[in-house]
């Protein structure tokens, strides 16, 4: 049995394209892996535990064994608590709306509770080891351009453009921060099997919004029976 954790950045706002084809991918993947235990982490519903002046005043007591606060105490068992439940799991999905060529600040906020030396890192003399191996993960993104669309081409020849000056009005995967900082995080983890679904262009194509989600829902179910 393996334990699938679903990691979800999104408010809660109606006829969202990145929580429905999340949602088909899930149910999609219960239907298929019927043993596995799925865990839905909605990092809008509660708040990611922060890093914040409280958090950093408990580790400083911790390092030095002084006694901390209950408030400290209670935050540091919250980290630990989510940090377990992300190192315990076997596969990720991550879902979230593309803001401002980036991730929303919660996912940020869960990418720096799960950065934990001697948990999902270790530093070496040969540099940083991840200790998640052997774990996969797809992240699910809504966009309302297209940075994907034209894969690796695309993305040359926005370099080239870009070397010459000459303005591009097609968008690139390089302007996709969010994805690629995900994915180099969990790379540092040492979770490389990283699958991508990206619903694009909704925004940006407002007469094919039905075919975009249309064909995202068709992927979703395809990915997460082999997932
Ligand atoms: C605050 C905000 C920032 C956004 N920034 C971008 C952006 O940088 N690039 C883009 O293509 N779309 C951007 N969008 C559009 C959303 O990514 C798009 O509408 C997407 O479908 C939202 O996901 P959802 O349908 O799951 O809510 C932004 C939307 C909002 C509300």
């Amino acid at each position: 049995m393996s334990t699938l954790l679903v990691i979800q950045a999104h408010p809660h706002i109606e006829n969202s394209l990145s929580l429905t084809v999340g949602k088909q991918f899930v149910d999609t993947y219960k239907e298929t892996h019927p043993n596995d235990q799925v865990i839905i982490r909605d990092l809008y519903a509660k708040g990611v535990p922060p890093l914040n002046d409280v958090t950093m005043e408990a580790w400083r007591k911790q390092k030095f064994d002084e006694p901390m606060t209950e408030e400290e105490k209670d935050l540091l068992k919250r980290h630990e608590e989510w940090l377990d439940e992300f190192i315990s799991a076997d596969k990720y999905v991550f879902i979230n709306p593309m803001y401002n060529h980036f991730l929303p600040a919660e996912m940020k906020q869960y990418l720096d509770l799960t950065a934990v030396a001697h948990k999902t890192f270790k530093y070496t003399s040969n540099g940083p080891v991840g200790l998640l191996t052997g774990k996969k993960a797809i992240h699910i993104q809504a966009a309302g351009s297209e940075y994907h669309k034209s894969g690796k081409w695309g993305t040359v020849k926005f370099l080239i453009k870009k070397a010459f000056g000459i303005k591009s009005k097609e968008s690139s995967a390089l302007m996709d921060l969010g994805d690629m900082y995900l994915t180099n995080m969990l790379k540092f983890y040492g979770i490389t099997d990283v699958e991508k679904l990206f619903v694009e262009g909704a925004d940006a194509h407002r007469d094919q919004r039905q075919k975009i989600l249309d064909n995202a829902l068709a992927e979703a179910k395809s990915m997460a029976k082999v997932f």
